[in-house]
């Protein structure tokens, strides 16, 4: 026990041993008290490999990026309005037509059965219980079918790149389309790889127990790459001459809504409304991919401001770790926010429990926040219920 009376954590080294039955930790008395999402990550930093642990929680370049996600919501500051009857709040919301009890889901990320045997499956199955959804990333250790049987009649979306060979892009989205996902996520922010210096420092692979289990085996076999180097193979096979015509193209070859991912700028806001898709997501990928681009929250409301009138969806992603920086984001006009880096660290905690655990603590305080701001429902977090901190003042 600690000082509180916490249980601490097990300082076995479980990761290392490579022996599933104890890893991650299975034992709940190891398990410290968590009560906020920081506290998930302080779990996993202890409980994951160090080489684990910096896959997930880097970014690239020095990380400036990664940093000013989360500096930026603390410059943020909320406005409380008083007795106003808060008794009856509704904190759900609709996510491109689908009903949602509160205004966040999971943002896709890559390789997820490094965190807990389970992997994506149990990720999905916690979506699902907690009636939100999430986005598949294509980077998937488990198979695109296995996490639609997990998610029920849960929302599923799916995330994809575009690779060079336009015919494998077109069999995933096929494969999820057929799987029952009701979008499709383009990452439009990865023509290439951002440098995660953490991964090259540490050599990062994926342990040669899993495999991606999204894209085509014969890929694999005529290609001749084992599993080894299959994952980095992939990586070869984005391609960088994506373009805004390749989002028309997916749109051509699936009736599903499509989402482009990775928006930062007013003007590619407005080119993806040209392009007739059904969302965009203002990411920054947590950091990942051009190190020094502002915090994703601080270009929202540019983008949301150059999309008004349209009938887009502008979602959020980048730096949320409690339910006040959900209700920031949608002050700033997010319609619903996608929480990456806090779902590993849940899922690495306690599989589908934790995840669970993870959504509940979030929904708890964002429900905590809009009664203290005043809200009673979604349409009332407005631009009202913020200050900024005004960093850079005249001499
Ligand atoms: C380990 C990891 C893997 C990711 N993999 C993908 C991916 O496969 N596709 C994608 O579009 N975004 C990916 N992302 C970016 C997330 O979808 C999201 O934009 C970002 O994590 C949000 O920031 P947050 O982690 O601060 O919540 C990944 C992020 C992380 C941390």
């Amino acid at each position: 026990m600690d000082a509180i009376g916490n249980p601490t954590i097990c300082r076995k080294k479980p990761c290392e041993a490579e022996d599933e039955e104890c890893w991650p930790c299975q034992d709940l008395q190891c398990k410290p008290n968590v009560v906020c999402l920081p506290d998930f990550e302080e779990y996993a930093k202890k409980n994951m490999t160090k080489e684990i642990f910096d896959y997930y929680a880097g970014g690239s370049g020095t990380e400036q990026s990664v940093r000013d996600n989360q500096e930026a919501f603390k410059r943020i500051r909320l406005q409380s309005y008083i007795l106003r009857d808060v008794s009856s709040r509704d904190i759900s919301t609709t996510i491109l037509g689908q009903k949602v009890p509160f205004p966040f889901a999971i943002a896709p990320t890559a390789m997820q059965k490094m965190a807990h045997p389970e992997g994506e499956v149990a990720m999905a199955r916690a979506a699902s219980a907690m009636g939100t959804g999430m986005v598949l990333s294509a980077w998937t250790t488990c198979t695109i079918e296995e996490v639609a049987a997990a998610s029920g009649d849960g929302l599923r979306w799916f995330h994809v790149h575009i690779f060079r060979d336009r015919s494998i892009t077109r069999k995933i989205i096929e494969r999820a389309e057929r799987a029952g996902y009701k979008a499709i996520f383009v990452s439009g922010d990865t023509p290439v790889l951002g440098r995660r210096l953490r991964a090259l420092r540490s050599e990062f692979a994926l342990p040669s127990k899993f495999r991606l289990q999204s894209f085509p085996k014969q890929l694999e076999i005529e290609d001749g790459a084992d599993n080894d180097t299959f994952p980095q193979y992939v990586d070869t096979q984005i391609d960088d001459a994506v373009s805004w015509d390749d989002i028309e193209w997916v749109r051509s070859i699936s009736s599903l809504p499509i989402v482009v991912k990775g928006i930062l700028t007013a003007a590619d806001a407005r080119e993806a409304v040209s392009r007739g898709v059904a969302g965009i997501c203002v990411s920054n990928h947590g950091g990942r991919q051009l190190d020094g681009v502002p915090a994703s929250i601080d270009v929202l409301e540019e983008v949301v401001d150059a999309v008004r009138g349209s009938s887009i969806e502008v979602f959020f992603d980048g730096g949320i770790r409690s339910g006040n920086d959900v209700l920031k984001a949608l002050a700033l006009g997010a319609r619903a926010a996608f929480i990456g880096r806090p779902a590993l660290w849940a899922l690495n905690y306690d599989g589908t429990a934790g995840v669970c655990k993870m959504l509940d603590i979030l929904k708890k305080e964002f429900s905590v926040a809009m009664a203290l701001t005043g809200s009673l429902s979604v349409a009332d977090v407005t631009k009202d219920l913020l200050r900024r901190q005004i960093i850079y003042a005249k001499l």
